[in-house]
């Protein structure tokens, strides 16, 4: 089957070594040249990525019979509903149902009028007046958040980002006025605290099957300082749960993701493709953060090469709307992935700067590189301003699949940035004592 891949990150690295290796004969459009995807496709194409007719009509020439999209930018373009119309079939949502992500209020709206657990209070603000009389009167902690895409830099939270309710309110009145994230108005919500996981699940449109959970790493520095970023690395468990993470907080956020599905197919948005539920455990159970209309990056990169069905045969039935009759299977192997990135990166990055791979040092290590936002010219790989390149580790327990993450993090000349404290046992202690602290915090009330 001739499978469409767009977007040339990591994520879709990832994704296109799924669809090769469950069988698919691979296509790729990207804006940059991704060196991995490249030598992956039977044909890549370099294109602009939200240019829908011309992807379209590359597409058709090649007489590809599905469409895989990595990035949110595309999907709310509609690419999805252009091709489904001209009768290429898509394992990724239509723009009114990626409206999960890319439309922030309508998220809150969505689990508010369905009445889905795992809701944050939100407000919806256009007006300055009555935000800053919500936010002089609320007595914790608030989010501001822009209603669209802001490339994951629009999230400001009071006591980080913002010191106090006069910078709450100066935030706010910002997003507003200046239209941040598309649209003149700013979502306000409560800020919950615990331990942060990823859940991602494939979809039918209404069975969803869920793969492992993963931990990000959104802060630029280590220790989780710093600037947020796309994601500086993550990892996964061995029991396909998190050192923080309980069997039954699992089964409450699966419960919320599989409610949010039958909710886009009742309001008449059926959802198809992969999802991707941002989750805070807190003393409250499983808290949504964000919904995402795809994979996330890092975390595709944890999960995608412990799938041992056919990635393909998944594409398939979640088209098809056989997604129930299917039983997934992961490998019982704990993950760390290690993002470089430019120097700078999260605040300033430094492009165009060439990096040097030692493929013989990678494979020494046991890691799996994906290559991510970088190009390649005469044969020499250079940085954008987005992350550059992945190592994920894959062992019997976290430490392990850690240390073989680090070990090719050593293959890299150059000068760039990485976080090497993710993974290590003493971040993952520091997490699961911060989540005994909320949840103990909370019995002590
Ligand atoms: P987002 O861009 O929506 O992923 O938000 C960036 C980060 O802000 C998230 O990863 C969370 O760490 C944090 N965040 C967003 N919303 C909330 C919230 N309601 N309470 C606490 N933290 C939040
Ligand atoms: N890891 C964050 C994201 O993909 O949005």
């Amino acid at each position: 089957m001739k499978i469409l891949v767009v977007g040339g990150g990591a994520r879709e690295h990832a994704l296109c070594k799924a669809v090769v290796k469950g069988g698919g004969e691979l296509y790729s459009v990207m804006k940059n040249l991704n060196p991995g995807i490249a030598r992956l496709s039977t044909i890549h194409k370099l294109m602009d990525e939200k240019n829908v007719p011309e992807v379209l009509a590359w597409a058709q020439e090649q007489g590809i019979e599905m469409l895989v999209v990595g990035p949110e930018a595309s999907l709310e373009v509609a690419i999805v509903d252009v091709f489904t119309k001209a009768g290429i079939a898509a394992a990724s949502p239509t723009k009114a149902a990626a409206r999960i992500e890319t439309d922030k209020a309508f998220m809150r709206d969505l689990m508010l009028r369905h009445d889905i657990p795992g809701r944050v209070e939100h407000h919806t603000f256009t007006d300055v007046a009555e935000m800053e009389a919500f936010v002089r009167s609320y007595p914790g902690r608030l989010v501001v958040k822009p209603i669209g895409l802001t490339g994951g830099k629009g999230v400001r939270i009071e006591g980080e980002q913002m010191a106090n309710k006069d910078e709450v309110v100066a935030y706010a009145r910002e997003v507003i006025e200046e239209g941040i994230g598309g649209s003149a108005a700013v979502v306000i919500e409560e800020c919950v605290e615990g331990e942060e996981f990823t859940l991602q699940y494939f979809s039918d449109g209404n069975t969803i099957k869920t793969l492992p959970p993963v931990q990000d790493h959104k802060r630029a520095y280590e220790g989780d300082v710093g600037p947020n970023t796309g994601g500086m690395g993550s990892y996964s468990a061995a029991d396909h749960l998190l050192p923080f993470l309980p069997a039954q907080v699992m089964e409450q956020a699966k419960v919320i993701c599989q409610a949010v599905i039958d909710a886009l197919r009742r309001d008449g948005s059926p959802y198809v493709g992969t999802m991707y539920g941002q989750f805070m455990y807190t003393p409250r159970g499983p808290m949504v953060i964000e919904f995402n209309a795809r994979f996330g990056d890092p975390e595709a990169m944890n999960v995608l090469p412990l799938l041992k069905t056919s990635y393909v045969e998944v594409l398939k039935a979640m088209v098809e709307g056989t997604l129930g009759a299917m039983e997934l299977e992961f490998a019982p192997k704990a993950t760390v992935c290690k993002y470089i990135v430019p120097k700078g990166y999260g605040v300033s990055s430094l492009a165009d700067v060439p990096l040097g791979v030692n493929e013989e040092v990678v494979s020494n290590s046991g890691a799996i590189m994906f290559y991510a936002s970088v190009n390649e010219r005469d044969g020499k790989i250079f940085t954008t301003s987005s992350r550059s390149v992945a190592f994920v580790g894959c062992g019997t327990t976290i430490a392990e699949a850690e240390a073989k993450a680090e070990a090719a993090l050593s293959s890299v000349t150059g000068e760039y940035d990485a976080r090497h404290d993710i993974g290590k046992p003493a971040t993952i202690e520091r997490k699961v004592n911060h989540m005994r602290e909320v949840l103990e915090g909370r019995q002590n009330d």
